[in-house]
């Protein structure tokens, strides 16, 4: 009656890697778009209504912030950054970011190519009896970037291998941190020593290029590209409050964009009509053979851009999100016996959204919400491609829309044209279907098992 079999039922979908699923369907059982669910004794309100996301993340923006469990599972290892600000704290943390991303720093991708020439290298001395997984090597590929692009130095572990600690003290404590984000308080309590160890190795792991860099300031020297960490010392020389940004945006950098090179690569394998059709747009956008893409060149390849739509379609690397009422407002739908009215929400009302099921409803997306079909986003002679406006929001909208979007999609882009150059076969090493593990991004469980010739 408080709610206990709705934590055992997440606890057992979570355990089987089916949480996500498991709530689609409860939409579907219910047969509404906005429902409520006691947890605990907590009620939440759960919501793949397009216009009531719309409402609590651009129209009634002021009415709602960042739920307390996420700053709670935060906050040990992350301190105050843009993932856990809001109000004035998050305006100022998104203006000292912003310069990070204009345009001519994303598009210069040269620095892409290092690292994507170590990624080649590492998966050829690596593959094994044929058959290599992918996964591992672009959690550090996109490590060694985003080191790179946001603090001037790369971790290169690509090229350290097995020695590097960095990603597996990230790994291990993002699943700690989602552990709690999902379950609240009592998470806080599973893997807490081992999250202790790696949450300090972190700290000093980052503390270190922080020290550096405030140390160049005191010499009036600056570094030869300016980088957000830059930026940061320009600021403030308080080492935890630096600290605590970089590792945000470092969280940003790291996992979604490794999540996402990671589904890409294992739907890839198992299919290669997708993968004959890139070869194809590739060859005729890129004629000479070894030539490598430039920013321009990525952003005229249609064939590839509806791929990367439809994989954050059906696998959006942050598939649940919530936010919380700051004061007593409406949603604008839920309500009446139809749940088309408006709905009353009591200040301090969390309300969870999941972008994974409002991206597989058959009423905006069609019967064939769940297959994987990049060609519904191309416009045709007579069609036009998918516009789903509020009903998709991969990176989510609003003032707090992603500020990495454009790099990520770069960044994922010139890997996958990279790794078709070079590899002219591509076989699966792993038939199974594609399959949740949620940390605090989402990534097939099984990695990318492939064979690249
Ligand atoms: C496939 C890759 C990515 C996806 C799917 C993605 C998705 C998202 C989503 C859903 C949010 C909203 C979180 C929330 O407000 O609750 C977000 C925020 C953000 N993302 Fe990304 N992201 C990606 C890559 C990146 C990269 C590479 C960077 C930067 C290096 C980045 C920087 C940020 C920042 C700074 C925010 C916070 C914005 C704010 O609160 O004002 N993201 N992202």
């Amino acid at each position: 009656m408080f709610g206990f079999s709705a934590l055992f039922e997440v606890l057992g979908a979570s355990k089987a890697h089916r949480l996500l699923e498991a709530n689609q369907q409860r939409f579907a059982k219910m047969n509404a778009k906005t429902f409520s669910m006691s947890n605990m004794g907590k009620t939440s309100i759960y919501t793949i209504e397009p216009e009531n996301v719309k409402a609590m993340l651009a129209t009634h923006f002021q009415s709602w912030s960042l739920p307390e469990l996420r700053k709670t599972a935060f906050y040990p290892l992350f301190g105050h950054g843009i993932f856990t600000n809001d109000g004035a704290a998050w305006k100022h943390s998104r203006e000292m970011l912003k310069p990070s991303f204009n345009r001519n720093e994303i598009g210069n991708v040269d620095m892409l190519e290092r690292h994507a020439a170590n990624l080649i290298r590492a998966i050829r001395t690596q593959q094994h009896q044929d058959s290599i997984d992918l996964h591992d090597l672009f959690f550090r590929l996109t490590t060694d970037f985003a080191t790179e692009y946001l603090l001037g130095e790369a971790t290169d572990s690509l090229e350290k291998g097995a020695e590097d600690g960095f990603n597996e003290a990230f790994e291990g404590s993002m699943k700690h941190i989602g552990e709690v984000s999902r379950i609240g308080r009592l998470g806080l309590l599973i893997g807490r020593n081992k999250f202790l160890q790696q949450k300090s190795y972190l700290h000093a792991f980052v503390d270190r290029y922080v020290v550096q860099a405030l140390e160049r300031q005191q010499r009036g020297e600056k570094h030869t590209r300016h980088t957000f960490l830059e930026e940061l010392v320009q600021q403030t020389s308080d080492v935890v409050t630096i600290r605590s940004e970089l590792l945000n945006i470092l969280l940003a950098g790291r996992d979604t964009t490794a999540s996402l090179l990671t589904n890409i690569w294992h739907i890839l394998a198992q299919r290669p009509d997708i993968v004959a059709r890139l070869r194809e747009e590739i060859a005729s956008n890129l004629p000479a053979e070894g030539t490598l893409p430039t920013f321009e060149d990525l952003k005229g390849l249609p064939y590839l851009s509806a791929v990367f739509k439809e994989m954050l379609r059906l696998y959006p690397v942050v598939p649940l999100n919530s936010r919380q009422a700051t004061v007593s407002t409406t949603l604008p739908k839920g309500g009446g016996s139809d749940g088309l009215e408006p709905v009353f929400i009591g200040k301090g009302q969390l309300v969870i959204y999941s972008t994974y099921a409002m991206h597989r409803d058959v009423d905006v997306f069609g019967d064939d919400a769940d297959v994987c079909r990049p060609e519904r986003w191309l416009d045709g002679d007579d069609e036009k491609g998918l516009r789903p406006g509020w009903a998709y929001i991969p990176f989510n909208a609003g003032p707090r829309i992603c500020l990495g979007q454009q790099l990520a999609l770069t960044e994922a882009s010139y890997v996958t044209v990279r790794l078709l150059q070079e590899f002219g076969s591509v076989e699966p090493r792993d038939d199974k279907p594609w399959t949740e593990s949620l940390g605090l991004t989402c990534v097939n469980k099984f990695g990318a098992k492939v064979a690249l010739f």
